[in-house]
Order: structure tokens, then sequence, then C-alpha cells
């Protein structure tokens, strides 16, 4: 019988060592590998124990510790880190091997190094996993991307150790090159809005609304008993509530307003403006980042900027309603676009992503683990998707959400509170049910200062008028 390990993992930070515990613990031999040996020693020291492991201190060790085709997952830094270990492994491997980066890679570097690695004979996946830190010990989310046949090697390991809903695994193929990174950019992009739409809410609860922060924390927790049903809706209760271990009052009084980003969800957002598709929400949640990262400017502006000052309304009850009503209409629109993305990418790379799919492996394991994915799983299911907020339970939903989505936006821009996820997205909404749109100006200003041309409703081809000189329409096409 041989004593190599079934499968290795080099990067033992915590996503890497608690998915190797995972694997371990499922029952598969591991080999265990990082840069510095220092933390495999720490490793086998502390988890050991929990299943068949095999600390490895060079490169060599590792790779001549795994039985053949031998299957490495990487779990380093994006970017130049991981072109560091294959660079170094590589070399040591034989033809067939299976090398699967497992971090936060941009998909065109996973289609690159897929490309290298498969000109050395090896073979390449690019797989995104969410879920934390939690999340990779207990069961992730996990999006396969690469050869099918390689991952056809590596599925009963990772479906085993994906998070399981109603006895689903939270993973399956996703498509070849870097189809796996880009599923996993767009979820990062949707919890960018999520958290964004959130955020926005308790802006209202609090600043609107005038509720305390222990009420706007009790007002989640019952949220997260409805349709909003989230993993981050739960925890948004959770740190609300939290109250500062070193002082008095709620923690979040005490957190520095700046949010930082470690830039997927502007991944997203390139990527949406590439392709030409309407991604308001993801955006604006990357550009609310942004501006929360200005805090001199903001509190220079605070004292000198003009603007109302927020007084409390009559019927907080019926804001809070509004509210409620408004965030689910603003993520419907946010997965409807995040989602729009998806099939574009897949017709422009030849993907065949499997949408519903995509949905069922984000119902567990995943930060954007939600009841509502369930929602979109059925939309799927049902036939053709042209977009999901015309599917008739979404169509429904929004329409009797979206007086309340108004109501909030009015009053959030006479209090002079920003609300740019919820704005964007209702201006989408509207921008995306109105036909004819307002657009041929555009057509007719291009058309004038540039001569670049028109289409006719009621005619064939591209028409152009002579403005300055004799106002006459011509024909260009002709
Ligand atoms: C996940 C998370 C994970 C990470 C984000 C945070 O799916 O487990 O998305 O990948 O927490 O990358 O991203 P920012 O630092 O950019 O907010």
């Amino acid at each position: 019988m041989s004593e190599q390990s079934q499968i290795g993992v080099t990067g033992l930070a915590v996503m890497g060592a608690n998915l190797a515990r995972n694997i371990g613990r499922n029952g598969w031999s591991v080999a265990v590998h990082n840069r510095s040996p220092e933390k495999t020693r720490r490793f086998i020291e502390d988890y050991g124990g929990e299943g068949d492991f095999t600390g490895t201190e060079t490169s060599a060790e590792f790779v001549a510790a795994l039985a053949r085709p031998r299957k490495i997952i990487i779990m380093v830094k994006a970017g130049a880190p991981v072109d560091a270990v294959l660079a170094e492994l590589a070399p040591l491997l034989d033809e067939g091997d299976i090398l699967i980066d497992g971090g936060n890679s941009h998909f065109p570097d996973t289609r690159r190094r897929t490309e290298e690695m498969e000109a050395r004979g090896l073979r390449f996946l690019g797989i995104g996993v969410s879920g934390g830190e939690e999340g990779a010990l207990l069961g992730p989310s996990i999006m396969p991307g690469g050869s099918r046949e390689a991952y056809a090697e590596v599925e009963p390991i990772l479906t085993k150790i994906a998070a399981q809903v109603e006895g689903i695994p939270c993973c399956t193929y996703v498509g070849p090159g870097g189809a796996g990174h880009y599923v996993k950019m767009v979820h990062n992009g949707i919890e960018y809005a999520d958290i964004q739409l959130i955020t926005e809410a308790y802006d209202l609860m609090r600043s609107v609304a005038g509720l305390s922060v222990g009420e706007i924390a009790r007002t989640f927790e019952q949220w997260n008993e409805g349709e909003l049903e989230s993993f981050l809706i739960e925890i948004t209760a959770k740190v609300l509530a939290k109250q500062d271990p070193r002082g008095e009052g709620p923690l979040i009084d005490k957190i520095v307003d700046q949010a930082e980003q470690k830039g997927t969800g502007r991944w997203t957002s390139e990527d949406a403006l590439e392709q030409g598709v309407p991604l308001t929400a993801i955006t604006e949640a990357v550009f609310a980042r942004a501006l929360s990262a200005l805090r001199d400017e903001r509190a220079a502006a605070a004292r000198t900027l003009a603007g109302p000052e927020p007084t409390r309304p009559a019927e907080r009850r019926e804001l809070l309603d509004d509210i409620q009503h408004a965030l689910y209409a603003s993520k419907v629109v946010a997965y409807a676009q995040g989602f729009q993305q998806m099939a574009a990418a897949s017709r422009a790379n030849d993907w065949d992503l499997d949408l519903g799919a995509m949905a069922t492996i984000w119902r567990g394991g995943c930060i954007i683990r939600a009841r509502f994915l369930d929602r979109i799983k059925d939309a799927y299911d049902a036939g053709e998707v042209t977009n999901l907020l015309t599917v008739p339970y979404f169509r429904d939903a929004v329409a009797s959400a979206q007086e309340a989505w108004r109501r909030v936006i009015v009053a959030a821009v006479e209090q002079g509170v920003a609300v740019p996820a919820f704005t964007s997205s209702l201006a989408y909404y509207d921008g995306y049910r109105r036909a004819p749109g307002p657009a041929g100006l555009i057509q007719g200003l291009r058309d004038y200062f540039g001569a670049h041309t028109y289409r006719r409703t009621d005619a064939e081809g591209s028409y152009h008028v002579r403005w300055p000189q004799d106002g006459e329409e011509v024909r260009t096409d002709a």
C-alpha cells in the first residue's frame, strides 16, 4: 500500500489550513506544505490528530509525498504569489498532475495560468472558494473551473467538503478556463452590493427613522425571519448588537467609517464596463467604499457643505416597513444584474454556464447564502430567463415593493442621506421598464456634433442630418 497522500495543500494561512483540515476530517490523506516550514510544523502540532496529515518542509518533499496523478491545492494570496508557487512546483511535477488554485484569483490570470500549465503537460483548475474561515473548515461553496476531466478527479473530494443544502453539495463544475474564478468574482461583486444595501438600510433606520443601534439590531433579526433571510442579514444583527468590549455603547460607533477592499468588487465592475452590462448596484457599492475612504475630506466637507438636517418622521413603523421593502427590491435588482453579467460572459466565452446551478451552489457555505437563492434557482429551473426582474415571482415581488421603495428614496433625498445603491437600483428598474426611452436624444446630439448617424423607428438604414448646412436628412448606408 502506498504511503503517499491523496492530495496536497500548500499555503497554510487560515483559509488553506482550514481547507486542509476539512479534507483530512473527511477521510482523505493530505500532505501539507507552507513556504515557511514553522507554519507547517505548527499545523501538524495543532491539527495533526484530526486526520491523516503529512507535514512536508520543501517543495520537493511535498511533491514526493503525493500519489500520482498529484493533486495540489494552492491557497496563497492572489496575484504574484500564485505565479511564484506555480514556478516552483511545475518543474517538479509529471504529466497529468493537477494544480488547483483555490484563492481569489482574477479570472484572466486563471485563463493565462491554465494555458501555461497545459503547455507543460500539467492540468490546472481555478476554483472559487467562498465562506471565509469557518466555511473553509465546515463547508464552503466551491466554484471550480478548468478542465472538466481534471475536475472529475477531484470532484469526490470537493463535493464532500463543500456545504450541503438539502443533500445537494454547494459545488459543481462551472466551466472551462477562468470560469470558476469569474463566477467567484461575480459572487463577491454581489457580496459588495448586498453589504452596501444593508449599510444603507442601517443608515436610514438610524439617521432618518431615529432608531437606536439596539433597535436596528433587533429589526435585522426580525427581517432575518422573512424573505430577507440570509447570512449577511443575520451577522448584521450580531455586529450591531455587539457592545464595545473596551467601553460604553455599541462597538459600531467605535469602528472607523472607512471601508476597505481587496479588489474583487472592482474587477466585477471593470468587467461589466468591458462587456457593456449595466451593473449599477455593485458599481455604486464599489464607489461608496471609495467615497468612505476619503475620511479627512469628508470631515472637512461636513463643516462646510450645505444640506438638510434629518428630521424624525411621524410614522416610524411605516418607514421601517418601507425600508424592508426597498432593501428587498434593490437586492432583487443587484442579483438580477449579477446574473445578467454572468449570462453575457457565458455567451462571450462559450462557457455554457448553468445559472440555475450557480444559484444552487450559492445557497449554502458562501457569504451571500440566502433564502432568496432558492427563488433564483426555481426561476432558472422553470426555463429561459431574459432577466430575473421579468420572472413572475420577482416581477410581482418588486411590483408590490416599488411604492415603498420610491417613498424611502424620496425620504432619503429630502433628508440628505445618501443611498446610492438603493437609488441606482431603482433607476435601473425604471430604465429597464421604459419603452421607448429617451436615448434618441443622445443619438441626435452625437449626429449633430460628430455625424455619428442614427437609425429611425419607421425605416431601415442609418441616417444623418446635414445640421449646419441645409438641415436635410440623408441616408448613409445606401
Ligand atoms: C468569500 C469572501 C472572501 C473575502 C472577500 C472580502 O466569499 O469568502 O468574499 O473572498 O472575504 O474577498 O473582500 P473585500 O476585502 O474586497 O471586501
